[in-house]
């Protein structure tokens, strides 16, 4: 072998190793706390990053109540949860986060039911078109609104508990949010094609991120923290399975190259969910399970100040 092709051929190996360390795997949470006693809502816990995520937490002894739309889906994976962590308290409830009437119906009855909420993991996430009914797209809906919605409803159960058991809010989010602006009338068009899409998407990233930064704010007076959780660029989950084959070409390189498995998907969610040190940077963004100072658009008061006003009259709340 001449020293030339030595040379690439280590270059070769370092670089793929690298590569394989840091890009196609990412940062691992490690604890041994447990949650027994404490009490789990994760939405779209039966799929994706909500699925392992849930069986994590399965595993750590909590109380883990899984909603979503499909109680059929829950229920299988309900059963795969209670048979590899040997936990029976889990629960499968269902919620159609694109339909407000259910969102309502769905905080009623978690209120009734359950006694506590000590972690809440905004998962449940698409990126998709399609109109709801509202007259808004379902991304917006299912990816803000909806959850927007829902966390103001169950608000009062979490204020009420703080006194005596701290809470967690975690939303799911991604990196997206760096490239987008909020514009009102991308609320209301139906995206087309895949360009379009990942801009609306990303669009909900950023308001998701002003909204749980802003809740912060507003809860200063309770023990209830909040954060942004942004899982990795590309996780290998149902999403990418669903994509249509146009998409699967566009992203066939992407995924060779950065695709990550599920299980680094969830390690961040954890991070938030279960270190004691990130309560400092409560209301924050979170990546590589660690802090990220957000950038400044996100964090900008009048723009909340609009946003806030939107996001009431549309679920029809008064106030936070
Ligand atoms: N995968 C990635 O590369 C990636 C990257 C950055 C951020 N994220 C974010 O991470 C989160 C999880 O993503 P994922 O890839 O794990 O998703 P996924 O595998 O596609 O799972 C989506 C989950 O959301 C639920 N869901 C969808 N529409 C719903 C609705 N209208 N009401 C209630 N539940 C609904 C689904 O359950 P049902 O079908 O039963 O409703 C399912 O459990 C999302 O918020 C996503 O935006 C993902
Ligand atoms: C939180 O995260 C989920 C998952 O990405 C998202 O659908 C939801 O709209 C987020 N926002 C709120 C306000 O909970
Ligand atoms: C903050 O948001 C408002 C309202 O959208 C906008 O007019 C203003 O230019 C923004 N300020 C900065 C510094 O981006």
């Amino acid at each position: 072998m001449s020293f030339k092709s030595l040379v690439s051929a280590v270059t070769i190996v370092i670089v793929g190793y690298y590569w394989m360390t840091y890009v196609k795997r990412g940062p691992v949470y490690e604890s041994d706390k447990k949650l027994n006693g404490k009490t789990v809502l994760i939405t779209g816990g039966n799929a994706g990053i909500g699925k392992a995520t849930a069986m994590d937490l399965a595993k750590r002894g909590a109380r883990v109540v899984i909603a979503s739309r499909n109680l059929k889906k829950s229920n299988k994976v309900k059963d795969e949860i209670i048979k590899e962590s040997g936990n029976h308290e889990i629960r499968t409830m269902q919620v159609d986060l694109s339909d407000y009437d259910s969102v309502r119906q769905f905080a009623k009855e978690f209120d009734e039911s359950e006694k506590y909420l000590d972690y809440f993991v905004n998962n449940a996430g698409i990126v998709l078109d399609g109109m709801t009914k509202y007259g808004m797209n379902r991304l917006y809906v299912v990816d803000y609104f909806g959850p927007f919605l829902l966390t103001n409803l169950l608000l009062d159960k979490m204020k009420k508990q703080s006194a005596e058991r701290p809470v967690r809010i975690i939303n799911l989010t991604s990196e997206g949010y760096k490239f987008a602006e909020v514009y009102e009338s991308s609320m209301r068009k139906d995206p087309q094609g895949w360009f379009e899409i990942f801009f609306v998407y990303w669009e909900t990233n950023l308001v998701n991120i002003q909204f749980i930064y802003n809740l912060n704010k507003e809860l200063k007076d309770y023990d209830i923290t909040t954060y942004s959780v942004n899982p990795g660029t590309l996780i290998h989950t149902e999403a990418v399975e669903e994509l249509d084959f146009n998409t699967k070409v566009l992203m066939f390189i992407p995924q060779l190259l950065i695709m990550r498995d599920v299980y680094y998907g969830y390690q961040t969610s954890l991070y938030t969910l279960l270190d004691d040190s990130v309560t400092a940077h409560s209301g924050g963004f979170f990546t590589g399970c660690s802090h990220e100072k957000l950038w400044p658009h996100a964090t900008n008061e009048s723009a909340w100040e609009l946003l806030k006003k939107k996001s009431l009259e549309v679920t029809g709340l008064s106030s936070i």
